[in-house]
């Protein structure tokens, strides 16, 4: 059978500076969706990366005395380690200074230019170098400085006049407002759409996207004075990637269009709006759905250097390791809100989650297997209805539930649901009490730890997108074969054979002990 595509990507991140902990949230909501997915029987193609053109990556190359290739292959390096350290399992990292990348682009401009979407004239307007951005005069406040800045995202923006290409966006204002009508689903969550929609309402401006002040950037096609507005370069990475114009290696046809684009809020506009006009145009297929989630806080703030309130990923991977980190992050924040964040809430909730919840269930049950099976899978009698329960609770009941939150991109739910299911194993092990039928009723014990033991099957099987290492620890303690650990597997009854032979039972999640409640200070 052929496996349905999916594809799903990340925004590509500026290299003006190395990764931080809203970085790392975006691409592991974007793994734990893409290995869920995989688990479930797509085909999956996961896609992440680096944006390195622009104004900003120049301006911060030049404060560091270096070219701005190099500054970006500098920091470009730190994003694809970062993959590695949050165990990301991407199936391909662009960066937009990649030839490939640069041909599909002054392609693409070519084709706009073509199809009569393109022309030249002067801009003159409001810019954010830091949100390479431009905005209109009801976007700006003034600062106590006196400087102009903009509302929503704080930041200066400067004046400028130049000549320049625009893109006729004004031109997709209705094709736009009927895609969102059409399609509801395309902008999620769906606060998020009524905010594009009404923007959308007060009518769009055709958008400048050249710029002569500065020369990292693209070259426009046959007018290289110009160099394109970075966000033209950088939203074509998402069919860039898969070989756009031509298809090579067959991923455009296969992939295209995108299931998922993973975004954050402060960006939506440019998906929603700018990069859906740019492919009617093109005469591309709109991709299925712009996810942008929210944005993580600490103590209700932005994160930033000047508050000393920096997690780095780096920080939060050396004390919790990445399978705790990844959980922590999206247990604690539900996916598409803000949400805050701390060293003491996420040690609390990997301490009662996986440690004591989850990691407590497999280490007593199979340490009794150990004990009182002679270390083999136990041999089940007959089961009453509390083991159809569990059993039925931890299967297909618990697949439909986290499926349909992995749907809504719900992952804090998806988790809540695997929780409740190691909530009853473990009322399920206090009631049955194993440890008693072992002196009373040892055929009864024995139903009673395989039933624990299927549970902790089922849950090692869901666990896997979240937590790869140690939901692969989990499988292996049960002995379940490498080819029965996808979806399919999950509720299948009597799947682990009476009398298997099962090693050594070993803690899979250490409890965080806090030597320094103030770690949060010190890294800062
Ligand atoms: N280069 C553009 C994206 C181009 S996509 C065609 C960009 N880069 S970024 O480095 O500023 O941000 C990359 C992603 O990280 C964005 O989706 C952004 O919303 C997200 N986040 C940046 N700070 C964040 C938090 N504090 N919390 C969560 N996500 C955050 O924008």
């Amino acid at each position: 059978m052929t496996k349905q595509p999916f594809y799903i990507t990340t925004a590509i991140s500026y290299v003006n500076a190395p990764p931080h902990l809203g970085h790392a949230y975006e691409v592991i909501g974007a793994d734990v969706m893409a290995r869920f997915k995989r688990l479930d029987g797509f085909d999956v193609y996961f896609l992440t990366g680096t944006d390195e053109h622009g104004q900003k990556v120049q301006k911060m190359a030049e404060t560091k005395g270096k070219s701005p290739q190099q500054f970006a292959d500098e920091i470009a390096a730190t994003f694809i380690d970062q993959t590695k350290y949050l165990n990301i399992s991407n199936d391909q990292f662009i960066r937009t200074t990649q030839d490939d990348h640069k041909k599909a682009s002054q392609y693409a401009w070519k084709k706009l230019l073509e199809r009569g979407d393109i022309y030249l004239n002067k801009y003159a307007g409001w810019y954010s170098v830091r949100d390479e951005a431009y905005y209109g005069e009801d976007e700006l406040s003034t600062r106590e400085d006196g400087k102009k800045i903009c509302t929503a995202t704080g930041t200066e923006v400067e004046w400028i006049e130049e000549e320049s290409y625009f893109f006729k966006l004004s031109a997709y204002e209705q094709k736009l407002l009927d895609l969102y009508e059409n399609h509801p689903d395309f902008i999620q969550p769906a606060f998020r759409r009524n905010e594009v929609v009404s923007f959308v309402k007060q009518g769009l401006k055709d958008l400048s996207i050249s710029r002569t002040s500065f020369n990292w950037g693209i070259p426009v096609p046959d007018d290289e004075k110009h160099v394109m507005y970075v966000w033209i370069d950088a939203l074509l990475n998402y069919i860039s990637a898969l070989g756009y114009p031509e298809d090579k290696n067959g991923l455009f046809k296969k992939y295209w269009p995108c299931d998922v684009h993973l975004i954050g809020k402060d960006i939506v506009r440019f998906h929603a709006i700018y990069w859906p006009a740019i492919l009617m145009s093109l005469e591309i297929p709109l991709p299925k759905r712009v996810f942008g989630h929210g944005f993580l806080l600490t103590g209700g703030n932005k994160m930033s250097k000047s508050l000393g309130n920096v997690i780095s990923p780096q920080n939060l991977v050396e004390k919790f390791g990445a399978d705790a980190s990844r959980y922590a992050l999206m247990r604690e924040v539900t996916f598409g809100q803000d949400g805050d964040i701390s060293w003491p809430l996420m040690t609390a909730r990997i301490n009662a989650e996986l440690a004591n919840n989850i990691g407590n269930l497999v280490q007593r049950t199979l340490s009794q297997i150990n004990k009182n099976c002679d270390g083999k899978v136990p041999q089940p009698g007959i089961l009453e209805d509390v083991d159809h329960a569990l059993l039925n609770h931890a299967g297909q009941e618990m697949l439909v539930a986290v499926r349909g939150e992995f749907e809504k991109l719900q992952f804090s739910r998806a988790l809540e649901e695997i929780v409740r299911v190691a909530n009853a194993a473990n009322a399920y092990i206090d009631e049955q009490a194993p440890w008693t039928l072992k002196k009373t009723d040892t055929a009864r014990m024995q139903t009673v730890l395989y039933v624990l033991a299927e549970t902790i099957r089922n849950l090692g099987l869901i666990l896997q997108p979240f937590v790869p290492v140690a939901a692969h620890r989990i499988l292996d303690q049960v002995a379940v074969p490498a080819d029965a650990r996808d979806f399919v597997h999950i509720g299948t009854q009597h799947a682990l054979q009476a009398g298997t032979a099962l090693p050594k039972p070993e803690g899979v999640f250490p409890r965080i002990v806090d030597e320094e409640p103030a770690a949060q200070e010190k890294t800062a």
